[in-house]
């Protein structure tokens, strides 16, 4: 495939562009476009990379002549994959680089919401001295029940694992033998509502997956039970787990991604507002090294489109193979 020039349009490390350049290829980094300065731009560029902030929009797509659009991070929600697909526009992601950052971010909101770190370092800087109201509990010995197995669930497992907690965790893809490997009990999704005294997603945002824990599933949980949520909003039914918190069914949850981002809904605000919620402005990617390796995926995977560089051979972050099978 010829990619002869590339349009980032986020801020993405200057080891993307490093990376592109070395590569004898042409790139442009112009951010912040509204939609109508992209739809402008766009058909002067093979490549566009995008973050999270630009929408890669059918419109935007059609008014290209885009041979791929990567996006520097997991998942593509921004980016309308049918209509590029329709297009034969390749489209790609790097689904591993900021594995370990979002899984960092989920050990630190159980740690955080066991002892009470957030509430109680927020009253310490509002002047207060409240010892008993932030007594905490151990997390050592208890369940923590792991949805998705995958890159990230196996992480956040083995770290947890390391503080004494059981692992018990379900995704229709691992089987009990795999989920032994990393010292997981694999267990049925009805089996681990009841046992579970924190439950963290780690699945992707699909039909199956949306509102997986609705009013029903809360309702099987343990009384008390914390949740997590670093994967994707929309995972979690947000007024299920309102009124949860608000019953003492879920005492506690660590929110890193909310049904729209940024927020606009009531209740996500309700949620956020919750003194019972850690909550954090999708950071779970968020980290010097994370953005490093994204942007250096995300190139890499372009020069090895290009087939014009032996180093780079590997392109595992593309969502639509079907559009490089045909060219
Ligand atoms: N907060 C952030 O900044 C951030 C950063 C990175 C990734 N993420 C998100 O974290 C999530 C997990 O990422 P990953 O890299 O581990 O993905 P992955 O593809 O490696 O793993 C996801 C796993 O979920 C499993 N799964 C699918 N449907 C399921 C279901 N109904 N029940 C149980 N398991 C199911 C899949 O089989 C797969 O093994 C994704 O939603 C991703 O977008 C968020």
């Amino acid at each position: 495939m010829e990619i002869n020039k590339v349009l980032v349009a986020d801020a993405v490390d200057q080891a993307c562009v490093d990376l592109l350049k070395e590569n004898k290829i042409d790139v442009d980094c112009k951010f912040k476009l509204t939609k109508e300065q992209l739809i402008k731009e766009i058909p002067n560029y093979d490549g566009l990379i995008v973050r999270s902030d630009t929408k890669v929009t059918k419109e935007v797509i059609q008014a290209s002549k885009l041979k791929v659009i990567g996006r520097a991070g997991a998942g593509v929600d921004n980016i309308d994959v049918d209509a590029a697909t329709k297009q034969s526009i390749v489209v790609l992601n790097t689904p591993g680089g900021n594995a370990i950052s979002a899984c960092e971010l989920t050990c630190t909101l159980i740690t955080s919401l066991a002892r009470n770190v957030v509430p109680g370092a927020a009253s310490l800087k509002a002047g207060r001295w409240d010892r008993k109201l932030f007594s905490g509990h151990e997390i050592y010995c208890k369940v923590l029940g792991i949805v998705g197995l995958g890159r990230i669930g196996r992480e956040v497992a083995v770290r947890m694992q390391a503080w004494g907690m059981k692992t018990v965790g379900f995704d229709p893809i691992v089987s009990a033998d795999d989920a032994a490997k990393f010292n997981v009990k694999f267990l049925e999704l009805d089996k681990i509502w009841p046992i579970a005294d924190y439950i963290t997603v780690h699945v992707p945002l699909i039909p199956e997956t949306r509102n997986l824990i609705d009013a029903k599933v809360l309702a099987q949980c343990k009384k008390g039970v914390k949740i997590v949520n670093v994967a994707r909003g929309g995972i979690i039914d947000e007024h299920a787990l309102f009124q949860a918190l608000e019953s003492g069914q879920c005492n506690g949850a660590g929110l890193d991604v909310y049904e729209q981002e940024p927020p606009t809904e009531e209740i996500t605000w309700k949620l956020i507002k919750h003194p019972k919620v850690v909550a954090t402005p999708h950071l779970g990617a968020s980290t010097t090294e994370a953005q490093v390796r994204v942007a250096v995926e995300v190139s890499e995977q372009f020069v090895a489109l290009t087939k014009t560089n032996p180093s780079f051979t590997e392109t595992l972050g593309i969502i639509n193979p079907s559009v490089v099978a045909k060219k």
